[in-house]
């Protein structure tokens, strides 16, 4: 699918990874819708996409009236919803027991569950109704759907249980929701990212993230940038030929228990 003229809904533009897709499809032609539920971070954005091209919400996106009305938003601005980038998601981790020999605390995993896993399949749903109504072009597509899941699906690091399950059914889910959404002439495709300079790990100490690249990743031996997340989002969506699979894009980062 071309970039150009399709109007793209972001989650999680405000900051890291979905500022970037919403900066790249801007870009490239595409409207933006950009939700995610830092205000702040959506004001800054902005300032850097035109408004006429630019639509922005607050939304938390583990609520359905929320997202609808994100959805809603691209309708009503832009007519229609073509590309939708879930990047919105949370790293709170705990062990399963800490050192105190007290457990994983239920709400911590709750919250991650609810927005990594049940926040992406809310706004796969209900972007995928309103994309399913659009005049297919050419090779019959209608919409496209672009996950953010995590290598720490299968190497997760200790303090990562719930993390690495939210994004673990990310990839899950989407082999079935590519065959659900087949026949409406949708695609959908999970990115699996290993380290990437964003706010999710600048709290981390410049020691930590020196050792995670000096001892884990191969390949350029640094943090993957935004840009690069959201240059592999563009090839999603103007690649036909992609569907129904799970990317990584690590640097070839294999990470250890800590
Ligand atoms: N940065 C990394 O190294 C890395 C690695 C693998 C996967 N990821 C994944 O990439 C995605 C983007 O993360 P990032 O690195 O850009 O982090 P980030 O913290 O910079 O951005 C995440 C954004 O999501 C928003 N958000 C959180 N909960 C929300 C909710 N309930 N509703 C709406 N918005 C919400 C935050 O306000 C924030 O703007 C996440 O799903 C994350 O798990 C990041």
């Amino acid at each position: 699918m071309k970039i150009e003229s399709t109007v793209a809904l972001v989650t999680g533009a405000g900051s890291g990874l979905g500022r970037a897709s919403a900066l790249r499809l801007a870009q490239a032609g595409a409207s933006v819708v950009a939700v995610d539920r830092d205000a702040a971070g959506l004001a800054a954005l902005g300032e850097t996409i035109s408004a006429d091209r630019l639509a922005t919400l607050t939304v938390d996106v583990t609520d359905a009236a929320q997202v609808q009305a994100g959805v809603d938003a691209a309708l009503a601005k832009f007519g229609a919803l073509h590309v939708a980038v879930n990047c919105a998601g949370v790293a709170d981790a705990a062990k399963t027991l800490n050192s105190k020999g007290e457990p994983f605390p239920l709400a911590t995993w709750d919250k991650v569950i609810a927005i990594n896993l049940t926040g992406t399949f809310n706004v796969i749903r209900l972007a995928a109704a309103a994309m399913a109504r659009n005049t297919p072009n050419a090779d019959g597509e209608r919409g496209v759907i672009v996950n953010t899941a995590s290598g720490a699906a299968w190497q997760g690091q200790m303090g990562q249980a719930a993390y690495s399950a939210s994004k673990a059914a990310v990839i899950g889910l989407t082999l079935p929701v590519a065959r659900d959404l087949a026949e409406h002439g949708i695609r959908i495709v999970s990115i699996a990212p290993g380290l990437f300079d964003t706010g999710m790990v600048a709290g981390m100490p410049e020691k930590v993230s020196r050792s995670i690249i000096d001892r884990m990743v191969l390949f350029p031996s640094r943090m993957g940038q935004p840009e690069e997340f959201a240059h592999l989002v563009g090839s999603i969506v103007e690649n036909p030929y992609f569907n129904a699979t799970t990317i990584s894009l690590d640097a070839g980062a294999r990470m250890t228990a800590r």
